[in-house]
């Protein structure tokens, strides 16, 4: 995800951008670049690559100066290369911006300013910020960037620089973090804390809607609209690696807890305003094209192929299509009857999974359409697909993925309700109760992360235990798969997951007495089914934990031994609440055990060999 760092002091501040980007590369990025006043005005270097390529150019051609701003970037508009770099400037090279976050509305501005005369070279929606600020600077700075931003709608956090006032740095934040740090004399802005840890320990946080103004002597902060406001200032006494994870103790549990945060990212733009219907601008299928799909593979490997498990339930309700998933590794050898009519769906976090890569060339060779739904713009899936849903959740470090799976959910009820608008499958009423469950996810799931403790606890018990099982039926089946793999991957705890109601014809032989077993039940229409698999496995000596929403959980309550209750929402969209006590099942079994959490044995994050 992007990073910012900014500087203004009296020491050079070429080195200080460059070293504080480093500390933000654990983010994910793919290209860098400051932005310094020197003798020779504004000057911006930015390379596609690692630091190492901005690195050496700046050897070629140091920068010499006390104040700038930079930027790690992980391409979101527009593809990774040297000119979609941040620092973006106007046309005048008179101001320079780096901005975190999407300009949902960037298009429209793009044309409104183009029609005005301005010029632009990149693809990105930050680039559309400077051309903003510099039409309505008129001699200062601050009242420029508040007028630019009523222009815009969507999450930003700024650091802008005009050559105009050399002695200014400004900062803004909504909904996209930032801090500033205060030194003596001197004074920065960095993303997270990381960034500048090793200047100062002293920082402010801004709120959503607060900006700052930092000269080397002073710091002013105030609100969007220009009022001023107090802030304490906080000491941070986090080590760096700590800061790096927010301080989290893995990024594991920081990716879990940034689930809303991911939700809210993957919808934003996606609803029009009433919350009626689903906009998809970025889909280059028409509504015809969509009409004239027959049926639907999606393929996937690992945890993107439990989320295929999931979008096969949304888009067979949503779209009334069939639907069939597969692992990627299996796909191609089967001799899958693809058509020209099939849309095939391909899910990687990555984006460059060999299996799932090879899927889709597979699936384009038979030519058939595909839509990619990935985390990573520009990678390999994303450029080969012909249409493409980004999940935003940001990079994903920890090997066990979580906010990447939820927001792959979240692509695939924007993409069903889409299919079911265009197709008429579903009424408006309908689409528009779902929009409205779906827009409450991410703060039930901020709700829900309150609970932590309480599933620490049953975590801490079933470490003790070598093999546990999980059961559910229809979607909670699919969710159960994934809990089952990431307790597997971060615990190695062996566990299966298994349809409540295929457990009798075998699996029940291996229920002894104390077994755990987890078992989900979100779904009304089965939950006595499930419950009398319960009682199947509690006869046997099964400990049970019951997992449901708070409207069903008291019936749920009086068959199982331990309770976990969730928020209720609509059927469709319980997986993306009921997989979150799983992921935190997992991490805590895991930490109680002692093993690494974001590194497990035997596995890697993007496996590139099939
Ligand atoms: C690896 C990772 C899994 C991931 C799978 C698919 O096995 O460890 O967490 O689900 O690859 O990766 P992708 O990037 O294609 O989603």
């Amino acid at each position: 995800m992007c990073g910012i760092v900014g500087y203004i002091g009296k020491r050079n501040a070429q080195s200080i951008l460059v070293e504080g980007l480093k500390k933000l590369e654990y983010r994910g990025y793919d290209s860098a670049g400051i932005a310094m006043f020197t003798t020779d005005g504004l000057q911006v270097r930015k390379a596609k690559g690692r630091l190492a390529v901005l690195e050496s150019n700046l050897e070629t051609a140091p920068l010499e100066g006390t104040v700038g701003i930079g930027h790690t970037r992980w391409a979101t508009h527009g593809k990774p290369s040297d000119v979609n770099s941040h620092p973006h400037t106007d046309g005048s090279m008179k101001f320079s911006v780096v901005h975190n976050g999407i300009i949902e509305n960037y298009l429209e501005l793009k044309e409104e300013l183009i029609a005005q005369g301005h010029r632009f070279v990149s693809e990105t929606d930050t680039e559309v910020i400077s051309h903003l600020i510099s039409r309505e600077y008129d001699g200062d700075i601050v009242k420029a960037v508040q007028r630019a931003i009523r222009h815009m709608r969507g999450a930003y956090a700024l650091g802008v620089l005009t050559e105009y006032e050399p002695d200014r740095l400004v900062a803004v934040r909504n909904a996209s973090p930032l801090i500033i740090g205060i030194g003596d004399g001197e004074h920065y802005i960095g993303s997270d804390i990381p960034a500048i840890l090793e200047h100062t320990r002293d920082v402010f946080i801004l709120n959503d809607g607060e900006m700052a103004v930092l000269t080397k002597d002073a710091v002013e902060l105030m609100t969007i609209e220009g009022n001023f406001i107090s802030r304490e200032m906080i000491y941070v006494d986090w080590d760096v690696a700590r800061a790096e994870k927010a301080g989290f103790d893995h990024f594991m549990l920081k990716e879990i807890h940034e689930q809303p945060k991911a939700y809210r990212d993957t919808m934003r733009g996606r609803i029009d305003e009433e919350g009626r219907s689903v906009i998809l601008p970025e889909l280059k299928m028409t509504a015809n094209d969509i009409r004239a799909i027959r049926n639907v593979h999606i393929v996937a490997c690992g945890t993107a192929y439990h989320a295929g498990l999931i979008g096969k339930t949304v888009l067979e309700n949503c779209a009334r299509l069939p639907v069939e998933v597969d692992v990627a590794s299996e796909y191609r050898y089967r001799s899958p009857l693809i058509t020209p009519e099939t849309l095939v769906i391909v899910v990687s976090q990555s984006g460059e999974t060999a299996d799932t890569l090879a899927a889709l060339r597979e699936a384009k060779r038979c030519g058939a359409r595909v839509l990619a739904i990935t985390n990573v713009v520009g990678s390999s899936v994303a450029r080969e697909a012909d249409d493409v849903l980004i999940t935003w959740a940001g990079p994903e470090i920890a090997v066990a993925s979580t906010k990447a799976y939820t927001s792959q959910l979240i692509a695939f009820y924007l993409f069903g309700l889409y299919c079911a608008q265009t197709l008429g499958t579903q009424d408006a009423a309908w689409i528009a109760e779902v929009l409205a469950a779906l827009q409450s996810l991410p703060e039930q799931v901020e709700n829900m992360l309150e609970q932590a403790e309480t599933v620490r606890a049953y975590a801490e018990e079933i470490a003790q235990h070598e093999h546990l099982f999980f059961i559910g039926r229809g979607v909670d089946y699919a969710v159960v798969m994934e809990g089952s793999l990431k307790l597997k991957e971060i615990s190695y705890i062996h566990s299966e997951a298994y349809a409540a109601g295929e457990l009798k014809h075998g699996t029940l032989a291996l229920i002894e007495d104390g077994i755990p077993v987890i078992a989900l039940a979100t779904q009304s229409a089965l939950l006595e089914k499930t419950v009398s698999n319960i009682k199947e496995v509690k006869a046997r000596g099964a400990v049970v934990l019951g997992i449901s929403d708070t409207g069903h959980v008291a019936a749920l309550g009086k068959a199982v031994d331990h309770v976990l209750a969730i928020p209720a929402t609509h059927p469709l969209l319980t997986p993306a609440l009921s997989v979150v006590p799983l992921q935190l099942l997992a991490y805590y079994a895991s930490l109680a055990r002692g093993n690494d959490v974001d590194k497990p044995r035997n596995l890697a994050k993007s496996v590139t060999v099939e």
